[in-house]
């Protein structure tokens, strides 16, 4: 069994290898003057397990495609097994028809992960697990809360709280308070029918004189984790966290986020990050949802 690194693993990769105590390969890779991309297995693959990495941050189609190219030339190859890790899936909040007509993206990109020949998938905090019924094989959402988990009690917060920036997000609060100790709650959006500005509270609780957690699993633009801190803080919070999967950052997401007040942005290593944001490593999560797969 061999690890075959992409182009997009933020290290990923051989960390990963490194736990497993297996091989790792890097992937030859280039791209044409024109903007093709180019991908090439340097090893021989004939009846070897590959553990293939590439997440799928941007730009999201080079990557992506990347990923297709590799699974299909280690099938023609003679692969025998092929476990697809994509960290970062892209694409994964188009998971259904929002519009009618729209293209419902994340299934395209898991049916043609598995048509291409990948027998399995991992993948980190995929925005709604159930998506991963598009992809017909095994399937694991590795949840980065165990990571946060690590990083929050090293901290020996007292009297904390998790909130989720929505109803929807509840479950990812959920298991970290659990894991915590402490309470979770979910934020309200309310919008003034006649100015039409946006609020946000916690459903039930009070955040006064807490330290509060909010998680996500992406932060992109900043705007709805920035929304949440402000609010909590104008309630009294003693401090606020931003704690996400994917901290995408878009634009001026850092500076509105430090600019909200936020004491600390934590993040797992499924996409590169700035300095300013603290990372959580979840390859030993990756590894054990690797084992987890069985027999393929
Ligand atoms: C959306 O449903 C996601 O869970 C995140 O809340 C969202 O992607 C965050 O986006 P932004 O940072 O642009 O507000």
């Amino acid at each position: 069994m061999i690890v075959l690194g992409l182009t997009a693993t933020n290290g990923l990769d051989e960390e990963v290898a490194r736990l497993l105590g297996l091989e790792h390969v890097r992937v030859e890779s280039k791209v044409f003057p024109d903007g093709e991309s180019y991908i090439r297995i340097p090893v021989s693959v004939e009846g070897e397990d590959v553990i293939v990495v590439q997440s799928t941050y941007a730009p999201q189609d080079k990557h992506v495609l990347e990923l297709l190219l590799a699974i299909d030339a280690l099938r023609d190859l003679g692969a025998r097994n092929i476990v697809a890790v994509v960290p970062y899936l892209a694409y994964a909040r188009q998971d259904r028809r929002f519009r009618e007509g729209e293209a419902i993206s994340v299934k395209t990109l898991l049916k043609a992960i598995r048509s291409m020949g990948a027998n399995a998938l991992v993948v980190v905090e995929v925005h709604k697990e159930y998506v991963l019924r598009y992809f017909e094989g095994k399937a694991v959402n590795v949840k980065v809360a165990y990571a946060l988990a690590e990083y929050f009690k090293d901290k020996g917060l007292d009297n904390v709280i998790v909130l989720a920036p929505d109803k929807g997000a509840l479950p990812r609060a959920q298991l970290l308070a659990k894991l915590l100790g402490g309470e979770y709650d979910y934020l309200e959006k309310h919008r003034d029918r006649v100015t039409g500005e946006i609020t946000v509270k916690p459903k039930t609780l009070s955040v006064k004189e807490r330290e509060v957690i909010i998680v996500d699993d992406i932060i992109s633009t900043g705007k709805t984790m920035a929304l949440a801190a402000r609010k909590a803080l104008e309630d009294g919070a003693l401090n606020v966290y931003a704690a996400c999967a994917h901290a995408l950052l878009v634009g001026n997401a850092l500076k509105l986020l430090v600019e909200s007040g936020i004491k600390e942005i934590v993040a797992a290593n499924t996409v590169p990050v700035p300095s300013e944001v603290k990372v959580v490593n979840v390859a030993p999560l990756i590894t054990e949802a690797i084992k987890q797969l069985g027999t393929l």
